[in-house]
């Protein structure tokens, strides 16, 4: 059986890491099973994220295995990325013909293959597609990601959700219930993983920092890419500064407005504040685990912190991850900055939310993925 797998951007090589270990961990074990076959593992990467920070560092961190192909797509417009990767996806799968082609997320790289493979037929078929992380929403459409939910899922063959509420919004939108497998999430495959090599991590002497302290990441474009909301953020941001310490790695979107605004001044007047590039996986997790809150706008973020139990003050008016807010450690806050600084002295008080884990966040969603991969295509 062929797999071809897509990655583009920073999260989807987390996800694509449970990936690529259950198919390793098959292909250990799959003689013993005279049902099963072993899996040829094709990786893409398309390029959309290229900075070694961004894609390298989390290929090296995760051991996964070097991209047999590289789209080397780069940055862009939405339609001169997307368009971009769907021009030179045709080719790979024309030449590779996979059985499967399995995507992660809601990225541009996630919609444009799901997109190409639907109506490639080489010569007469097409592969199968997977979407891992679908159904998952946040009812918004002004969120570029929502658009790339919205229609990578309604084109997939194998719709495989992290939470029971991606279920109903996929049933709602007329999918077949045949086609969605509540698996878990592969995520908390990755970190559950990772955790104890995490421990190894220097970054801490490196940043010269020590618990107690605090970690904010932004990055999506109704944050920073206006000046008036980025403006109020990092004012609020200065202000937690004051009772806690923070960490803030920042996305390169993120950097290069803060130069074009003029806000990076903001941030070097705030002493308790510590820049950084982005980190690595291990370096973010190390940090992660000890910090005593996040202030974040990530998908990612909210179900990793839940699931370690930290909790996270989410900069969205919404979340398409409502469990982590259900059940987890999550506050969702709004982009309204006057919030934060409130939220923030309840849990520094003691007061905060503690996370139960979701179902199946157990650590084996990549395996569950297999082995319904190898059920569906024998029969
Ligand atoms: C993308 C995803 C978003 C995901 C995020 C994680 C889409 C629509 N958005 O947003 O869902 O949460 O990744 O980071 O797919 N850049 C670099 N180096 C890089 C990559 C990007 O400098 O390695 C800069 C470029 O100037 C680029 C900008 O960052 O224009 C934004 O990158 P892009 O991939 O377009 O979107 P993200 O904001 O990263």
């Amino acid at each position: 059986m062929k797999l071809l797998s897509i990655a583009g951007a920073r999260p989807n090589f987390v996800k694509l890491a449970s990936i690529a270990s259950a198919v390793d961990s098959h292909n250990q074990t799959y003689q013993k099973n005279p049902l099963s076959e072993r899996i040829n593992h094709v990786i893409v990467h398309t390029g959309q994220h290229y900075d070694i920070q961004m894609s390298q560092q989390f290929f090296e961190d995760l051991e996964i295995p070097k991209p047999d192909i590289n789209l080397e797509v780069g940055s862009g417009s939405h339609a001169q990325q997307t368009a971009e990767i769907m021009k030179r996806i045709e080719q790979v799968l024309l030449k590779e013909q996979p059985d499967i082609m399995l995507v992660v997320g809601d990225v541009n790289s996630t919609v444009a293959s799901a997109l190409v493979a639907s109506k490639i037929g080489y010569p007469n078929k097409r592969p199968l597609i997977v979407h891992v992380e679908a159904g998952l929403r946040s009812f918004d459409r002004t969120m570029p990601e929502e658009i790339n939910r919205l229609l990578t899922d309604a084109i997939s063959d194998l719709l495989f959700v992290t939470e029971k509420s991606a279920i109903k919004n996929l049933t709602n939108e007329g999918i077949s219930i045949n086609k969605i497998h509540f698996v878990g999430n592969v995520m908390i495959d990755t970190l559950k993983r990772h955790i104890k090599k995490s421990l190894n991590s220097k970054i801490k002497d490196k940043l010269k920092i020590s618990a107690p302290y605090g970690i904010v990441t932004l990055h999506r474009p109704s944050n920073v890419d206006h000046y008036k909301n980025l403006e109020l953020l990092i004012n609020s941001i200065s202000l937690v500064s004051e009772k806690l310490n923070l960490i803030f790695p920042v996305h390169p979107r993120t950097m290069a407005n803060m130069h074009k605004f003029g806000l990076m001044e903001k941030i070097f007047m705030s002493k308790n504040i510590t820049i950084t590039e982005p980190l690595g996986y291990l370096d973010f997790l190390n940090l992660l685990k000890d910090s005593s809150l996040v202030i974040t706008d990530s998908g990612g973020i909210q179900e990793e912190t839940t699931f370690l139990n930290i909790p996270c003050i989410t900069l969205r008016d919404n979340t398409e991850r409502p469990i982590t807010v259900d059940i987890g450690s999550n506050y969702l806050i709004g982009a309204s900055p006057d919030k934060i600084l409130p939220t923030v002295e309840l849990i520094l008080k003691g007061q905060g939310k503690n996370s139960n884990i979701p179902e199946l966040w157990d650590g084996t969603t990549g395996d569950r993925i297999i082995s319904i991969l190898i059920k569906e295509t024998k029969t």
